[in-house]
């Protein structure tokens, strides 16, 4: 398979929200498949391990045939490279996410200069959310159900029970 007709999308899905389900179902009308790559970010110190981030993303896709769920702790660059992925695929919700993508973009293409990083927009009824506000609100008590499918949902809620 044309590895340009493969696309990884990367994220640390903590959890995974309707934003990025419906960024997923844009990519997989344009690509043949899409890895949805779950990342072991050390930066962040996730409420989810990585193993329930995955289970509650597999959930979430398990109706898109052309798209799968994996796990990785290396080099994002390295990880494309072992699924055959010729695209990064990432999400602009606003202005403020550029900078941190341009540099992102800008590392990757130096590390790998065959790969393209693509960005897509979710649609504009998800372009205010991320998982931190997710978890915040359901912390709180918060109705969430709009944003997150009902299997995190009753993960959330029983994280923060
Ligand atoms: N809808 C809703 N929320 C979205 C979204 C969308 N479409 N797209 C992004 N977000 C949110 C996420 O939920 C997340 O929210 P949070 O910070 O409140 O939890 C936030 O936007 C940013 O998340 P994301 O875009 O997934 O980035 P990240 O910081 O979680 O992940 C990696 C960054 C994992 C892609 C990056 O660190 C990486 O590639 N790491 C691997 C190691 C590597 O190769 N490093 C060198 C890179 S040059």
């Amino acid at each position: 398979m044309n590895s340009a007709r493969i696309a990884i999308y990367p994220g640390t899905f903590d959890p995974i929200t309707n934003g990025h389900l419906d960024l997923i179902g844009r990519a997989a009308r344009i690509f043949d498949r899409v890895v949805v790559a779950v990342a072991d970010n050390k930066n962040k110190t996730p409420l989810f391990t990585m193993p329930e981030r995955v289970r509650l993303a597999v959930e979430a896709v398990s109706e898109l045939d052309s798209v799968q769920v994996v796990s990785f702790e290396n080099l994002l660059v390295q990880c494309a490279r072992e699924h055959g992925a010729g695209v990064i695929l990432r999400g602009l919700r606003a202005v403020s996410d550029f900078e941190f993508e341009f540099q992102l973009a800008g590392m990757n293409r130096h590390l790998d200069k065959d790969l393209e990083t693509l960005f897509l927009t979710p649609s504009e009824k998800y372009a205010f959310i991320s998982s931190s506000v997710i978890r915040e609100i359901a912390r709180l008590g918060g109705d969430i159900s709009p944003f997150v499918t009902e299997k995190v949902n009753a993960a959330l809620a029983e994280k923060y029970a």
